[in-house]
C-alpha cells in the first residue's frame, strides 16, 4: 500500500562542526561501539585510513585510449590518467563506500570537487566504471579522470556519506567528519550531551526516533536511501530502483503507513551490523502473518521467509546484489516488477 500522506518529518542536514562520536560513548557505549563497525559509519574514509587502497596499492583500468592508475605512495593514493603522451595526476581526497556496490573516489582540481570515473568493486576486486558514468564517453583527459561536481552536488554527496562539513548548502572540506554519525540521524546531539552534563533536562531532549511510524522512519532513512517520492518523481524503472529500499518497501502489499511492524527498524538495528542470517527476519514477518491473527499465512514454508519473498536482484553495473524490499510472491523468471 502506498502512502497518500505528505512527508511529516524532516531533519535538515545538520550544519557546522560535528565532533567525533566518542563523547557519546560515556553514556551510550553500546550504540557507539556497535555503530562504529558498520558500513554506514565508514561510508567515507580519508585516504590515509582506506583499507581497500592499502590492500590494493596498484590498481589499473583501461578505457579506450585512456589508462587509469591508482597508486599508493606512503599514506596517499594518486590517480593518474594517461592518453598517449598526455598525463593527468591528482591525489585522491576521500574514498566513498566500502566496495560492495563500489568504492568511488573524490578529488579536488582547480577549486572544484570531482567524482572519480573509475570505482573499486569488491566482487571482481578490481576497478571498473563508476555506475553513473556507464554509457558516457570522456572528451578530455580530465573527464576521463572524473566528473566535475557542481557545489550543491558535492555538498549532497558529503551530506549523505559524512557527518558535518555542510552548512548553508555548501561543503566545507576542513570540517567534514568521515562517515555517517550520530547527528546524521539524531540531530543536535552535541547540545544534548552538553545539556545532560549540565543537568538541563529540558534542553537535553532529542527527537524520540523510536516513536516514529513507518512513514516518518522511511523519510528519515530516505534522506539518504531516497524516499518513495524522490524515486517516483524521477520516473526511474527496472532493477536500478532496487537500491532504494524505502521506495520498494512502500510499493509492497505488506506496507501500511500506520503499522509499526513494517518500519525499517522492525527489521534493522540502525546501530548494528546488517543481519545476514535470513531466519532472523522471520519474527517480523510472523508478527503480521500468523494463524493466530487470522491473516494470510504461507502454505509453502515456515521459516526463512525473506529467502523467497525478498529476492536478491543484480544492480546493473555494480557487480553486486541488493535485496528487493517489495515483499511479494516472486516467481522464477518473471520480469522485475515495477
Ligand atoms: C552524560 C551522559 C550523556 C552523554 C555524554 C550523552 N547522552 Fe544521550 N542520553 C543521556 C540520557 C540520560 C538520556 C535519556 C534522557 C533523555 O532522553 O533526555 C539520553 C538519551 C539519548 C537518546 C534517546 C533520545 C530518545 O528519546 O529516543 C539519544 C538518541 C541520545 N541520547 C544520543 C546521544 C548522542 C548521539 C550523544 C553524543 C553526542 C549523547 N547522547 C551523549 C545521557 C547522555
Ligand atoms: C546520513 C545518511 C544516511 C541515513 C540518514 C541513513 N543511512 Fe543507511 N547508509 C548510508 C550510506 C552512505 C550507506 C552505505 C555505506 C557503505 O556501504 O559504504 C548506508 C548503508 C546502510 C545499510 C547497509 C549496511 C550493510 O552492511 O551493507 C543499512 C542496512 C542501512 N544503511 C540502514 C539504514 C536505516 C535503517 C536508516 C534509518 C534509520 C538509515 N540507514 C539511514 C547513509 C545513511
Ligand atoms: C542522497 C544521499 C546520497 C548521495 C547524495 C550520495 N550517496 Fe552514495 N550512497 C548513499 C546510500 C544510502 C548508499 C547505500 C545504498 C546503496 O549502495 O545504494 C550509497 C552507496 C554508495 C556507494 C556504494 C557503497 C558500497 O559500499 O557499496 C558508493 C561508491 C557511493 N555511494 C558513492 C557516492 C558518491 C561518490 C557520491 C557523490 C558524488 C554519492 N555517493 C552521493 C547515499 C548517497
Ligand atoms: C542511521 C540512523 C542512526 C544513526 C547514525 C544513529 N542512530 Fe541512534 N537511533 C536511530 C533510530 C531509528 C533509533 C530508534 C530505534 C527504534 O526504532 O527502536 C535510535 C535510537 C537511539 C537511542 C535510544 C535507545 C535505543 O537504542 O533505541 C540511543 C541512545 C541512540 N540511538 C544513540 C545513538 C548514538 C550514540 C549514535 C552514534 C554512535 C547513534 N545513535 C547513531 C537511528 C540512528
Ligand atoms: C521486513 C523486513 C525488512 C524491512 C521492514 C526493511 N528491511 Fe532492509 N533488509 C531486509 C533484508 C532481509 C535485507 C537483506 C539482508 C541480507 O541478506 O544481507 C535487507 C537489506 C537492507 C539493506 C542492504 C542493501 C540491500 O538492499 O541488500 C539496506 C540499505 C536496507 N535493507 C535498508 C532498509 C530501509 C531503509 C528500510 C526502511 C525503509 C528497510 N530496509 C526495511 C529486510 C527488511
Ligand atoms: C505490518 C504487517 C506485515 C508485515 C510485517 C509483513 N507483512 Fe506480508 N502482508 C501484509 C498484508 C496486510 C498483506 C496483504 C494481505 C492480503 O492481500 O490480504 C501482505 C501480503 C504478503 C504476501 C502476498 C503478496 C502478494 O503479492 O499477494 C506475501 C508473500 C507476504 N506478505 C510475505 C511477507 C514476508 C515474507 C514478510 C517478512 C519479510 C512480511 N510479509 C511482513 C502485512 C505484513
Ligand atoms: C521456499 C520459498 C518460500 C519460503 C521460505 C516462504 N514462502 Fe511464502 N510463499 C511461497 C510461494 C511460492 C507462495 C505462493 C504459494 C501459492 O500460490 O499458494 C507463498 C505464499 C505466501 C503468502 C501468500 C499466501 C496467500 O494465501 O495468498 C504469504 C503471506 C507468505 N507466503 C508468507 C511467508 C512467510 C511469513 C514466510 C516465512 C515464515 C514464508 N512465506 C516463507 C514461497 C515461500
Amino acid at each position: 500500500m502506498r502512502s497518500a500522506l505528505p512527508a511529516l518529518f524532516f531533519l535538515p542536514f545538520l550544519a557546522a562542526a560535528a565532533s567525533g562520536d566518542s563523547v557519546c560513548a560515556a553514556c551510550h557505549s553500546q550504540q557507539t561501539s556497535h555503530f562504529r563497525a558498520t558500513p554506514m559509519a565508514q561510508a567515507l574514509e580519508t585516504i590515509e585510513l582506506c583499507d581497500i587502497l592499502k590492500n590494493h596499492p596498484d590498481l589499473q583500468f583501461q578505457e579506450g585510449p585512456y589508462h587509469s592508475q591508482i597508486k599508493r605512495e606512503g599514506d596517499r593514493s594518486i590517480l593518474t590518467v594517461t592518453r598517449g603522451t598526455e598525463t593527468f595526476t591528482v591525489p585522491i581526497l576521500w574514498a566513498l563506500g566500502q566496495g560492495k556496490a563500489g568504492q568511488t573516489y573524490v578529488f579536488q582540481y582547480e577549486g572544484a570537487m570531482y567524482e572519480s570515473r573509475v570505482s573499486f568493486y569488491n566482487g571482481p576486486a578490481a576497478l571498473d566504471l563508476t555506475i553513473g558514468d556507464i554509457g558516457t564517453k570522456p572528451q578530455t583527459i580530465v573527464e576521463a579522470a572524473g566528473r566535475r561536481l557542481e557545489p550543491p552536488d558535492a555538498a549532497n554527496c558529503l551530506g549523505c556519506h559524512s557527518n558535518g562539513g555542510v552548512s548553508g548548502g555548501m561543503l566545507h572540506v576542513e570540517s567534514v567528519v568521515p562517515g555517517v554519525g550520530c547527528q546524521s540521524c539524531h540531530g543536535q546531539v552535541e547540545k544534548h550531551a552538553n545539556a545532560v552534563r549540565a543537568g538541563n533536562v529540558a534542553a537535553a531532549k532529542l527527537p524520540h526516533l523510536a516513536g516514529l511510524g513507518p512513514e516518518d522512519m522511511a523519510e528519515l532513512c530516505g534522506r539518504c536511501h531516497r524516499t518513495w517520492a524522490q524515486i517516483a518523481l524521477t520516473g526511474m524503472r527496472g532493477p536500478n530502483t532496487v537500491r532504494f529500499q524505502p521506495y520498494r518497501l512502500t510499493n509492497s502489499k505488506c506496507y501500511d503507513v500506520e503499522d509499526r511492524r513494517i518500519r525499517c527498524t522492525a527489521c534493522h538495528d540502525p546501530h548494528g551490523a546488517l543481519a545476514t542470517n535470513l531466519s532472523s527476519y522471520d519474527a517480523t514477518c510472523k508478527s503480521c502473518h500468523s494463524t493466530a491473527l487470522h491473516t494470510k499465512v504461507c502454505r509453502v514454508a515456515k521459516a526463512n521467509c525473506v529467502e523467497c519473498h525478498m529476492p536478491k536482484v543484480d544492480l546493473p553495473g555494480a557487480h553486486a546484489q541488493f535485496t528487493d524490499h517489495q515483499i511479494r510472491i516472486a516467481k522464477k523468471g518473471e520480469p522485475y516488477p515495477n
